[in-house]
């Protein structure tokens, strides 16, 4: 069969299509190649259109040769779609510069409060020196918070505690209190120990941690919710030697071998004798500053147990003596660390809390 000139036409219209797309690159063209070469008026789709013109013997040869025209011009754009897409996505990855040398982002770890930390200090050293930790509740009697601690009702000593009251009316005078300081702790602790042995009860060396509360003008060193933790030992000959033994270790312990520490007399109804421990405050080198005033930071009362709080724990002070004392823990922290204002402990500011 002689080759018609519609099918040299279809042979043209192919070869003028595929060399058409050769030299595209971006899908714009290649989609107004599509347009021209594959759309309703292109020259293939003319071609379509006359076929009802032609005789019943040319019609299904021309019909046939237009398909393959067709089918070979889509499958050409199809190919050539594809391979602009995958060098488009090829220049999209290079671009992203992955550099695997880069350090990784940093996970961001959760850490544990900086009172936190000193307190587990303190459990830690404290336990090496043979002191359990007790637990005490932080709201109380005023008969534990006072009385018993030989603060007598009306006693001008309780001035110095200024003390918020949770129930108070029906009490009469023993209303219910946020404890002011971890002290009424020994009272609970002796009467727990003396009720296993009334006779002859065990000797006691405890630590008692925990919130303390008082409605006082906050400041520097100052807060209306703090931390204590109290320390009590009783047994039979227990002496002030002792105690000093005691918080100088400590002091060592926490500042190191060469810090300067003092003890000043001083008064608490529980106590007797009674005195402060200062320890010489780092921030200024001992010089004076805004948190220490005169060169030393106090971090505690301390003193020999009063006879008549041995005898409200169930302790005979013919036979037993003890020592106590009360240490602020976030004193400790801020001579440890430098912070020179007690207020940043509970502000949650994330700048204050992530350089520790
Ligand atoms: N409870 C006293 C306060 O908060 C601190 C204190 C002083 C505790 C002397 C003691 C002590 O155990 O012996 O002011």
């Amino acid at each position: 069969m002689s080759e018609s000139p519609i099918i040299q036409e279809l042979e043209t219209i192919r070869d003028a299509g595929l060399s058409a797309l050769t030299n595209l690159n971006i899908e714009e063209e290649l989609q107004a190649w599509r347009t021209t070469h594959l759309g309703r008026s292109a020259p293939v789709m003319l071609v379509f259109q006359k076929l009802g013109k032609l005789s019943a013997e040319e019609r299904p040869l021309v019909g046939q040769a237009a398909n393959q025209v067709k089918v070979a011009l889509e499958t050409a754009f199809n190919e050539r779609f594809a391979a602009i897409k995958e060098k488009a996505l090829a220049q999209a990855v290079a671009s992203e510069k992955l550099d695997v040398t880069l350090p990784g982002r940093p996970i961001v770890h959760g850490r544990l409060h900086p009172d936190t930390q000193i307190l587990r200090e303190l459990y830690r050293i404290f336990g090496e020196m043979g002191f359990q930790v007790y637990r005490s509740r932080e709201v109380e009697t005023d008969e534990y918070n006072f009385q018993l601690l030989n603060f007598a009702i009306g006693h001008p000593a309780r001035d110095m505690q200024d003390t918020y009251f949770v129930e108070a009316g029906e009490r009469g005078d023993n209303p219910i209190v946020m404890r002011t300081h971890t002290s009424p702790g020994q009272v609970h602790a002796m009467q727990e120990a003396s009720a296993t042995n009334p006779l002859n009860p065990p000797p006691v060396r405890i630590v008692l941690p925990g919130m303390c509360y008082r409605y006082e003008q906050t400041d520097a060193r100052h807060e209306t919710q703090f931390d204590q933790i109290e320390g009590l030992a009783v047994g039979p000959g227990i002496t002030f030697t002792n105690l000093k033994g005691t918080l100088s270790d400590l002091a060592r312990r926490l500042f190191g071998q060469q810090v300067r520490t003092r003890f000043r007399a001083s008064f608490f109804p529980f106590t007797e004798p009674s005195a402060e421990f200062d320890v010489e405050c780092f921030l200024c080198g001992g010089k004076g500053c805004a948190v220490c005033g005169g060169g030393w930071l106090e971090i505690g009362g301390c003193g020999m147990v009063h006879p008549n709080v041995l005898r409200n724990g169930g302790y005979d002070p013919e036979h037993y003596s003890g020592f106590a004392f009360g240490l602020g823990p976030q004193r400790i922290a801020m001579l440890r660390y430098g912070i020179n204002d007690i207020r940043y402990f509970w502000e949650n500011d994330l700048r204050f809390l992530e350089q520790f």
